[in-house]
């Protein structure tokens, strides 16, 4: 499969990028470039030890409404019925609406096996993996983005762990670590506050 690129350069596509909360269904890149972008970071993005830790389902179509369905119904066992009401139009309008979701997952028979061969580092490896997935998770977010795309970045696991796991087959130590729904953009992100640099950033010469 060819390798995707990027038509920004990094640092304008990481200025660029926001989270889109109001998106459709349509998309300006082929499904399989969709998947060329998702393979992408999963190939390069780096990884404690280079141990590969993370791993990526990309769900399209019917896939992706099934998830927002899963979120739906466990949601509406646990809120109330007035609380719901408004959970469901968020996702429906903001998630749901989308071309599809990548979920992002951290394999922990991977992260079990280095803290066995490297005992002196165990309590990092955990830690050391939730940084490769983010490091994924703004890979593709970015990429995304640069193609054209809107995402989010969204969190209803673990409520959604099982359902997931026997609706996809996926193996049980696939730890699910985030959710990205991604669509074509149907309204620009309001404007963002930046902090002082000054306050966030020491440079020493
Ligand atoms: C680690 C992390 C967790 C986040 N979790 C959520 C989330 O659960 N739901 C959500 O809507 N946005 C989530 N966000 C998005 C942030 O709120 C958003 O990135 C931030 O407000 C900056 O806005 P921007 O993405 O438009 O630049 C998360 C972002 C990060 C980096």
């Amino acid at each position: 499969m060819e390798d995707w690129y990027m038509k920004r350069s990094f640092e304008e596509a990481l200025k660029h990028r926001r989270s889109y909360y109001s998106i459709n269904n349509e998309s300006p890149i082929s499904d399989l470039e969709i998947e060329q972008i998702v393979n992408t970071a999963v190939t390069h993005v780096p990884s404690s030890f280079n141990s590969q830790s993370t791993r990526a389902v990309l769900l399209l179509g019917e896939h992706h409404l099934k998830l927002w369905n899963i979120v739906k119904e466990t949601l509406k066992k646990m809120i109330s019925a007035e609380a719901f009401v408004q959970t469901e139009a968020k996702i429906d309008g903001c998630f749901a609406s989308g071309h599809g979701t990548v979920l992002f997952f951290e394999d922990q028979t991977v992260i079990e096996g280095l803290q066995n061969a490297f005992p002196s580092y165990a309590d990092n490896f955990p830690i050391w993996s939730m940084h490769t997935s983010a490091m994924h998770q703004l890979a593709i977010w970015t990429m995304l983005e640069d193609a054209g795309l809107g995402a989010t970045l969204q969190h209803y696991n673990p409520l959604i762990d099982d359902e997931v796991r026997t609706t996809w087959d996926l193996p049980i130590s696939w730890k699910l670590v985030a959710e990205m729904p991604f669509g074509t953009p149907t309204a620009e992100p309001g404007s963002k506050e930046f902090q002082d640099l000054k306050e966030r950033v020491k440079v020493f010469k």
